[in-house]
């Protein structure tokens, strides 16, 4: 099928033709709609509404499969490493040996962070979540690196996705430590981008620290499992904000700001209460469910449910399995409470019919609490893992010659036309 007729009231309205995807989904192109029929469509959520036809990532809901440039994640997490996948998103093709060791190597050099960024950071009240204070800073960094705009740095410039990949973790570990200890643990040249990470987080001032082998799996996986995931909010409001021109921190900090919101990004850290709240009564997972079942209660099952899969997704599965490795042998309270409360709810008929099932949050939190992360980093590292997909996304957008500013219309409902009323009148 490559058109599709509108019809109303045995009148042919208009001919659109069908867009047909690379694994054979299909979508009726409405570009001319309006124009042709005056109409326009209403689809609150976009729940059947594509914004943007993409190359980078491929998520069939149904079957649980996601695929990053063509590559299933289970492969690329079984064999590649996050700053590699950082490059197929952005590049679109796996790296060469020695172009890997190249962007391995730019990213390591240009981990410093200005005094300005650090000072600014510190000034930020302690009590602020490090995913607002990220955002903040974030959104200035383009004073400090005038001219880096765009995808491709000037001349010797890094280009600003390259200051970002390799300062946000340095911004982000000194985000958290600047409210607590204060201690400031530069990046090290030495180390890989989670050991990098895990040691600017917990390295004591005199050093001495070694991030277990276990804990660097770990992140290093569920980084890479959060790189990217097509047209979700905070990865539209990257592409929404960046379809005006403006700059590409300002894309990136909105993109952050998205990301904290408990029904997306911030999801992960109220996993982790929920299943402390079910540890604390007595781990009566059985009460949890009702309540998320009870219409009238707006209380959800934090990590369940997802706009797209109808089915497990496909990265929960895999970071369960990472939460099972990493600390089924010492026995884990949390885990053990999630693990019966998923069985619990996938043998109920409520989340069976509707398709709600684990999704990429509702395993993360455990393990990175199990690293040793304060619950409020939990989002800070779902950022960390998704910036190079909002990074690849804007691109995508920016070098589109058709891409254009995205303003969505609306159906009034409001008063029809009426006059002014003076104050003395009313
Ligand atoms: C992420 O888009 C992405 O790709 C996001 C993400 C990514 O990688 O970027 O995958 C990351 O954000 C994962 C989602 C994290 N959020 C949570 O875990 C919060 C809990 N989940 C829900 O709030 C909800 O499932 C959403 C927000 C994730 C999805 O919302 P939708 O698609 O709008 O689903 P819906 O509200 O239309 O749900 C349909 C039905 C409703 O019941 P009925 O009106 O049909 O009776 O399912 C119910 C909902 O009430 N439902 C839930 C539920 N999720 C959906 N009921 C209880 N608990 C839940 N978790």
């Amino acid at each position: 099928m490559d058109r599709v007729t509108i019809r109303a009231q045995d009148e042919d309205l208009v001919e659109v033709p069908v867009i047909t995807g690379t694994e054979g989904e299909q979508a009726l192109g409405i570009a001319h709609l309006r124009k042709a029929t005056g109409l326009v469509t209403l689809d609150p959520g976009y729940g059947n509404t594509a914004e943007a036809s993409s190359a980078i990532t491929f998520i069939n809901g149904e079957d649980g499969i996601l695929r990053y440039r063509g590559y299933p994640v289970d492969q690329l997490v079984e064999h590649s490493s996050f700053l590699e996948v950082c490059f197929l998103l952005d590049q679109g093709e796996l790296p060469s040996p020695c172009r890997l060791t190249e962007f391995e190597q730019e990213i390591r050099g240009n981990a410093s962070l200005p005094e300005g960024l650090m000072t600014l950071l510190e000034a930020i009240p302690a009590s602020t979540h490090p995913m607002q204070k990220l955002a903040a800073v974030v959104a200035v960094m383009g004073s400090y690196y005038p001219g880096a705009g765009g995808s491709a740095g000037p001349e010797g410039g890094p280009a600003e996705s390259t200051i970002l990949l390799a300062k946000l973790p340095v911004l982000a570990a000194w985000s958290y430590r600047s409210g607590t200890d204060g201690v400031y643990i530069a990046p090290r040249s030495d180390l890989g981008y989670a050991s990098n990470f895990l040691n600017m987080m917990f390295a004591p001032q005199d050093g001495g620290f070694e991030a277990p082998e276990a804990h660097i799996r770990a992140l290093e996986a569920l980084l890479l499992l959060h790189a990217d995931h097509g047209q979700n909010l905070s990865t539209s409001a990257v592409r929404l904000v960046g379809s005006s021109r403006a700059e590409l921190f300002s894309a990136i900090s909105a993109g952050i700001l998205a990301l904290s919101g408990p029904l997306h990004g911030g999801a992960n850290q109220r996993v982790v209460e929920m299943l402390e709240e079910i540890l604390a009564a007595g781990g009566d997972t059985r009460s949890f469910i009702e309540r998320a079942k009870d219409r009238s209660d707006p209380f959800r099952l934090m990590g369940f449910g997802h706009r797209v899969y109808k089915n497990y997704d496909p990265r929960a599965e895999l970071i369960k399995q990472h939460a099972k490795d990493l600390l089924r042998e010492r026995g884990n309270p949390l885990l053990e409470t999630a693990l019966r409360l998923e069985t619990e709810a996938l043998e109920d008929e409520f989340f069976i019919q509707r398709g709600i099932y684990p999704n990429v949050d509702f395993y993360s939190g455990i393990i990175y609490r199990a690293i040793g992360f304060p619950s409020k980093m939990f989002t800070v590292l779902f950022a960390l893992g998704r910036l190079p997909g909002w990074l690849a996304q804007w691109r995508e957008m920016i070098d589109d010659p058709y891409s254009r500013i995205k303003r969505p219309r609306s159906i009034y409902l409001g008063f029809p036309r009426r006059d002014f009323v003076p104050i003395e009148e009313r």
